[in-house]
C-alpha cells in the first residue's frame, strides 16, 4: 500500500493545513458562481488563471494552491458523461498521483446525493464509491522492489451531510476493498512462488479466525475421487494439483450458492505451447480462483446471509515427460470422456471435474469465474466479462449487480446449436470447437458437466481480470474483478 490510510467521516469540511489536499466535485457549467462556495469555505479568492481554468468547459480538473490551507483539487464533471464509476475512478487516480512525502490529509467533499439519484442505486452505495476509489488508488504491489519505501500515514476525511449513512458506507467500502486487494495480491504474485500449494497456504492463513472452512484434496484424494481431468492437466508439473474447497454457512441461510474458480497458477499452454507474449500474463490464469477466494473473504467480513460453497481446482499447465498430450482421452469424475485436441484449452478441463463436484452439494445455483478464452477478450475487449446462462432470473440479477458496481457483465449467445461444434469421434466431447465463437464453445463445454436442473452461470473474465488501461485503478496490476460484483450480488 502506498499510504497507511485512516478513514474518517465528518459532516463539515475540516480545517486544513499546508499538508492537506481538499477534493471537490462540481458540475462543469462554465460559470464562476459554481465555484463561489469553495472560495467562501476557504475564505479566499481564486486568481484569474484559476478562474480561467475553472470556467473553461474543456478543463476537467483544476488544482489550486493556497498559502496555508493546502491544495484544492476540483473535478469538473459533465452530467451527460457521468458513470457510476466516475467518483471511484477519479479518486483512485487522485490518490495515485498524491505526493506521499508531502500529503498527510485528504479531505473529500461528497456532493449532495439528490443530484445523482437517477444514476446511482442508493445513497449509501454512491458514498461507498468515493471511499472505494481512495482505497483502490492506494493499492500497490511492491513486495519485489528491493528498495523499500516508507508507508506514510494519511488521514482520509470524507465530508457528507448524512453522517450515519456515510459511516456505514465507509465500513462496507473498507471490508470490500480489503477483499479485492487480497484477490489482487494473489493474481499479481508470480507463478514461481504462487504454486497450488502456496495458494492454499495463503488462503488458510487469511481464513484463520473466520467463519470460512478450508478443505483440500491432494493428488491421492483426487485419484480416489477419479478426478482425472484435474490430474491430467496438472501432471506436467513438479507442483501437483490440489482441489480447494471453501465453505461459508451463516446461521439461518436460506440459499446456497456454489462459486467455482479456475485456478491455473501458470498456463504455458502445455505441449500446445503458447508464444512468449501469450505467456507473459499467464501467472494470472488463477484470477477466477482469486475472485472466489476474495468473495468468501468479503462474505465473512460483511456477514452475508447466503451460504457459499467454493470449489477451486488448482494446477500448473506445464511441460515435462508426463504432460498430457493432444490426442489423449481424459476420463472425468462424471464418467464422461474428453478428447484433448489442444492442451492450451486446459481451463475447461479442470473445471469439468470442479463443476461436477460443486453439483454434489445440491446448491441453488452455480456460478463459475474463469480466465477462459482469448476469444472472449476479442469479442468484448478488456472491460466487460462474458456472461453465459439459460437462467433469466440470475442473468438479470447479475447484470444489475454488474451495472451497479461497474464490473460489467455482457451476455453472449448460449444456445444448444453451438454444441455440435464440440463433437468428438472418439470421446464424448472434444475440448475445442471450430475457429469461430471460441468463448461460446468453451461455455457449452462447461455446461456439459453441470447437472441439468441446477441454475448455472459461466463468467469468462479473461479480459477484465488482468490489468488494462480503461480505469485508473486497473492500469498497473491485476484488477480483483468479481469481488465487488459478488459482494453486491450476494448482499441483495
Ligand atoms: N488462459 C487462457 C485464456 C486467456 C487468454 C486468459 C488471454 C487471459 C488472457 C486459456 O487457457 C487458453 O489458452 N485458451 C485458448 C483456447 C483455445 C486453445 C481453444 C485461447 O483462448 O486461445
Ligand atoms: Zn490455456
Ligand atoms: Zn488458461
Amino acid at each position: 500500500m502506498k499510504f497507511s490510510v485512516k478513514i474518517k467521516t465528518v459532516s463539515s469540511h475540516p480545517k486544513t493545513g499546508v499538508d492537506a489536499l481538499s477534493v471537490f466535485f462540481l458540475e462543469n457549467k462554465g460559470k464562476k458562481t459554481e465555484f463561489k462556495s469553495i472560495e467562501e469555505l476557504f475564505n479566499l479568492k481564486f486568481n484569474s488563471s484559476s478562474n480561467k481554468l475553472l470556467t473553461d468547459e474543456d478543463t476537467s480538473k483544476v488544482e489550486i494552491q493556497t498559502e496555508d490551507k493546502g491544495n484544492i483539487l476540483i473535478f469538473k464533471f459533465k452530467k451527460a458523461e457521468l458513470t457510476v464509476d466516475y467518483f471511484r475512478d477519479s479518486l483512485a487516480g487522485c490518490l495515485q498521483s498524491l505526493n506521499s512525502a508531502a500529503a498527510k490529509e485528504l479531505a473529500v467533499s461528497i456532493p449532495e446525493y439528490c443530484d445523482f439519484s437517477e444514476l446511482f442505486d442508493s445513497e449509501e452505495y454512491f458514498s461507498q464509491s468515493f471511499i472505494e476509489g481512495v482505497l483502490l488508488g492506494n493499492y500497490d504491489f511492491s513486495v519485489y522492489k528491493s528498495k523499500k519505501k516508507r508507508t506514510p500515514k494519511l488521514n482520509a476525511v470524507f465530508v457528507g451531510s448524512n453522517l450515519k449513512l456515510l459511516k456505514s458506507a465507509a465500513v462496507k467500502a473498507e471490508k470490500t476493498i480489503e477483499a479485492v486487494c487480497f484477490a489482487k495480491d494473489l493474481v499479481n504474485e508470480p507463478a514461481i512462488t504462487l504454486t497450488p500449494r502456496e495458494f492454499v497456504r495463503r488462503v488458510k492463513k487469511n481464513f484463520t479466525d473466520t467463519s470460512v472452512k478450508v478443505k483440500t484434496m491432494n493428488e491421492a484424494a483426487l485419484k480416489r475421487n477419479k478426478m482425472n481431468a484435474i490430474l491430467s492437466v496438472g501432471r506436467g508439473s513438479d507442483n501437483p494439483p490440489i482441489l480447494l474447497v471453501l465453505e461459508y454457512k451463516p446461521a439461518r441461510a436460506k440459499e446456497t450458492i456454489a462459486l467455482v474458480g479456475k485456478g491455473i497458477t501458470y498456463d504455458s499452454g502445455g505441449l500446445s505451447i503458447k508464444p512468449t507474449d501469450g505467456m507473459l500474463e499467464m501467472k494470472g490464469d488463477m484470477a477466477g480462483a482469486a475472485a472466489v477466494v476474495g468473495t468468501f473473504f468479503a462474505a465473512d467480513k460483511l456477514k452475508i446471509g447466503k451460504a457459499l460453497i467454493g470449489v477451486i481446482p488448482l494446477a500448473e499447465n506445464l511441460i515435462n515427460g508426463s504432460s498430457y498430450k493432444p490426442g489423449d482421452i481424459v476420463s472425468t469424475a462424471s464418467g464422461k470422456t474428453i478428447e484433448v485436441k489442444n492442451t492450451d484449452a486446459e481451463g475447461r478441463i479442470v473445471l469439468a471435474d470442479a463443476l461436477e463436484y460443486a453439483c454434489k452439494f445440491k446448491p441453488n445455483a452455480v456460478i463459475d469465474f474463469a480466465t477462459l478464452t482469448g476469444a472472449c477478450v476479442v469479442a468484448l475487449g478488456e472491460f466487460a466479462a462474458g456472461m453465459f446462462t439459460k437462467d433469466r432470473t440470475l442473468a438479470g440479477k447479475l447484470k444489475r449487480a454488474g451495472d451497479k458496481t461497474y464490473e460489467i457483465l455482457w451476455e453472449l449467445p448460449f444456445m444448444d446449436a453451438y454444441k455440435k461444434l464440440l463433437k468428438s469421434d472418439i470421446a464424448d466431447i472434444s475440448n475445442i470447437g471450430s475457429r469461430w465463437g471460441g468463448a461460446i464453445t468453451a461455455a457449452k463445454f462447461l455446461e456439459n458437466f453441470m447437472e441439468k436442473d441446477i441454475p448455472y452461470v459461466h463468467l469468462d473474465i479473461a479480459g477484465p481480470a488482468l490489468k488494462h488501461e480503461l480505469t485508473s485503478y486497473t492500469k498497473k496490476w491485476a484488477t480483483g474483478f468479481g469481488v465487488r460484483l459478488m459482494s453486491d450480488f450476494l448482499s441483495e
